[in-house]
């Protein structure tokens, strides 16, 4: 996989799903999207193309289930936060209610996984991260 060229064709995405959802809210005068498109925004196209640029200038090797691990967490977690936050938030009676609870727990801990295990890249590789000499 390479993981500049994934990460920055899904942060694209985020960027147009999220400034789609901004032009509804603008244009219909309703907020209650407004959670969903900071967050496809500030996780979906920010930090995935921060991630993608980290990839870019650190040499992380290709093989690390590590960093792979790191790049889908935060892809899938960048869709399950934001629609997460919004079910919950929308469905407050009934079976779908506990199901929307806990799939806004997941998703969101999805998201956690990844910012936790880019934390642990920063030691784990070391070597590879350097100032430019
Ligand atoms: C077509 C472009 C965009 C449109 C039309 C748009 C529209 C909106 C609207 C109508 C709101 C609600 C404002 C309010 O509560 O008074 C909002 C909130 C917000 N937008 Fe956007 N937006 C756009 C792009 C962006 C981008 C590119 C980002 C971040 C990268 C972003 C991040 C946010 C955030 C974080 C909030 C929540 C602000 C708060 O609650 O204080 N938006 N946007």
């Amino acid at each position: 996989m390479n993981r500049t060229r994934t990460l920055l064709r899904f942060a694209a995405l985020f960027a147009l799903v999220g400034t789609f959802i901004g032009s509804h809210m603008a244009g219909a005068g309703s907020y209650a999207l407004k959670p969903m498109h900071a967050h496809i925004l500030v996780v979906g196209w920010l930090s995935l193309f921060a991630f993608a640029v980290f990839y870019r200038m650190f040499s992380i090797p290709k093989k690390s289930k590590l960093a792979n691990i790191q790049v889908w967490t935060a892809i899938i977690g960048s869709v399950t936060l934001p629609t997460g936050m919004y079910w919950e938030r929308m469905i407050n009676e009934g079976p779908l209610a506990a199901f929307a609870l806990i799939y806004y727990i997941v998703g969101g801990t999805i998201l956690l996984v990844s910012f936790v295990l880019f934390f642990i890249m920063t030691f784990v590789f070391s070597d590879q991260i350097n100032d430019r000499e």
